[in-house]
């Protein structure tokens, strides 16, 4: 396996500049665009809605990665799809029944993602593979960028990609929080096959965005 893709997370962008940096990370080699959506109720942060992902569509043709980090997250699902969303993700502590929540972005024509808080176990995913198109590993607690990496996720993304692997389904396995240059190579080694970047790609700033994506891709080499 040697796909890696990059997801630089618009949290750590400079927000009085929204739409040129999802603008300059699309042009430094970004491979879609990760959208981190908060409520401060599941997360203790408030950050982007729907209306903010569609002034952002037209500056970039990649696919947005929306991490849906609300409870509950039923009621907004068709605002963020009408708003330009490829692919929507979801934890399954926000909502009663993960499988209709699964069904309902499909519904809407758009990949569905479950997302893993680090204290949450992979068996969530045992009978709902059928309906994933993406499983999100957090390798920190969500709600803010910056934070360090957490080494115990590593063997649950082992397992994921041996669970992924037995399902024989086309599934990306996405790693989110404390991604640099070296946690990544961890990352990629232990199954990973898409990365999650905030702190560690808009560093520097713009001109620093394509050596930033470069380094965390190397992790494959
Ligand atoms: C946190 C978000 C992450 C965050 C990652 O809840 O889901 O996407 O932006 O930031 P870094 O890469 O700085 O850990
Ligand atoms: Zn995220």
């Amino acid at each position: 396996m040697s796909k890696l893709l990059i997801s630089p997370s618009i949290l750590s962008a400079d927000f009085a500049k929204l739409g040129e940096e999802v603008a300059a990370i699309t042009a430094a080699g970004a491979d879609l665009i990760h959208i981190d959506v908060m409520d401060g109720h599941f997360v203790p942060n408030i950050t982007i809605g729907p209306q903010v992902v569609q002034a952002l569509r037209p500056h970039s043709h990649l696919p947005f990665d929306v991490h849906l980090m609300i409870a509950p997250a039923d009621p907004y699902l068709k605002a963020f799809a009408e708003a330009g969303a490829d692919i929507i993700s979801i934890h399954p502590e926000a909502g009663p029944h993960l499988h209709r929540s699964l069904q309902t972005i499909r519904d809407l024509g758009k990949k569905a993602g479950v997302v893993l808080n680090p204290s949450t176990h992979e068996s969530v995913l045992d009978h709902v593979m059928d309906m994933v198109d993406l499983i999100l590993v957090m390798s920190i607690n969500p709600g803010f960028g910056g934070q360090s990496f957490l080494p115990s996720q590593l063997g649950k993304i082992a397992k994921l990609r041996r669970m992924i692997e037995a399902s024989g389904r086309d599934i990306l396995l996405e790693v989110d929080g404390g991604v640099n240059p070296q946690t990544a190579r961890d990352c990629f080694a232990a199954g990973a096959d898409t990365l999650v970047a905030g702190t560690a790609v808009f560093k520097g700033g713009p001109s620093q965005y394509h050596a930033n994506i470069a380094a965390l891709r190397a992790a494959k080499d």
